[in-house]
């Protein structure tokens, strides 16, 4: 992109953008995308290439060796751009967005979660599990990235969940209406989106499926600025790290998501010190984060079903 930018304008003696037809234009959009295109191969190719090699013990022990040299640890991040690993989510999305722009927006992923709505994962049923026997106490639901609502009627389809309920959706701004829009083709009046994540506190339950990891702060951290603590917090389908946090990119090909795989100890850690006590936590195999730096964070998917012990103060 630089080159083909320099070489422009030493041609025409001004800046590149200065006395350039449109076809010009067009055809130097191109030159960057194609060159953008080969780059962005390239770096899924290495990164994949990273992983492979990182399988094996004598590979994986190659590469935490790299990962300390201070020499060689640029020389790998320079090759893996995105796939790196970054000191926050927003170094991580500063990266990513001059790769692959589309991150949470992408259409497809509106389209995906719509389609989830109507299918029961296997990692939905320790969800289920645990709530069948409070289901029907439930009346206040927080739903952290909980997109166009698709989880409300997942468990609802085998909870029957009461017809007072109020189930609110917290997502970014942007998907507002398509979470309305999808209630309100469904008949659905129960959902409600919030932009406020106060919104949570002291409700029945909280849940995040498939988001925490979008989130820079521990869960601890987030359910501390609540006046009043939620009373059941389930957390599911989301990569965690069985070594410290470690925040990277998860790649989507069509769009790339930062993300924090937050470290296990810490994270139920935080929890314990607001008073919860883990009732269960289970693996979710249908998916898996690969850090290639990082071949000794086994990048699991997990679920965690925490329930409020103590609150003398906010209960
Ligand atoms: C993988 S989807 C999960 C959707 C749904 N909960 C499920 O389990 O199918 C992740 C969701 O997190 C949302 N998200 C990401 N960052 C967020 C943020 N900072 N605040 C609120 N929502 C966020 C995304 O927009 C997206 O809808």
């Amino acid at each position: 992109m630089l080159f083909l930018g320099r070489s422009e304008s030493f041609q025409s003696g001004t800046s590149p953008e200065v006395g350039r037809s449109g076809g010009d234009f067009v055809k130097l959009g191109h030159w960057r995308n194609a060159i953008r295109s080969m780059r962005v191969a390239q770096i899924r190719g290495f990164a994949r290439l990273l992983i492979l090699f990182g399988r094996s013990r004598r590979g994986a022990g190659l590469i935490m060796r790299a990962r300390r040299s201070r020499v060689i640890r640029p020389v790998l991040e320079r090759l893996l751009a995105f796939h790196g690993t970054f000191p926050s989510i927003e170094a991580a999305s500063a990266c990513a967005v001059r790769y692959v722009p589309e991150s949470h927006d992408h259409p497809k992923q509106m389209s995906l979660h719509s389609e989830f709505a109507q299918v029961t994962r296997e990692s939905d049923y320790p969800v289920l599990f645990f709530l069948a026997p409070i289901a029907s106490e439930l009346r206040s639901v927080f739903d952290l990235g909980g997109s166009v609502g698709n989880l409300f009627f997942q468990l609802d389809r085998h909870l029957h969940l009461s017809s007072d309920l109020v189930w609110t959706v917290h997502d970014l701004p942007f998907k507002r209406n398509a979470m309305v829009e999808f209630a309100r083709s469904r008949d659905e009046g129960r959902l409600r989106f919030s932009d406020e994540f106060s919104s949570a506190s002291g409700v029945d339950l909280f849940i995040v499926a498939g988001a925490i990891h979008f989130f820079e702060p521990t869960l601890g951290t987030l359910l501390a600025r609540l006046d009043r603590f939620p009373k059941h917090v389930i957390i599911n389908r989301s990569p965690f790290s069985n070594l410290d946090d470690i925040v990277a990119v998860h790649d989507g090909k069509l769009w790339v998501n930062p993300c924090k795989l937050h470290g296990i100890d810490k994270f139920c850690s935080a929890m314990r010190g607001l008073g919860y006590e883990l009732v269960a936590s289970w693996p979710v195999h249908e998916r898996r984060t690969r850090v290639p730096l990082f071949p000794d964070c086994d990048g699991t998917y997990r679920g965690f079903y925490f329930r409020l012990t103590e609150d003398p103060e906010r209960a």
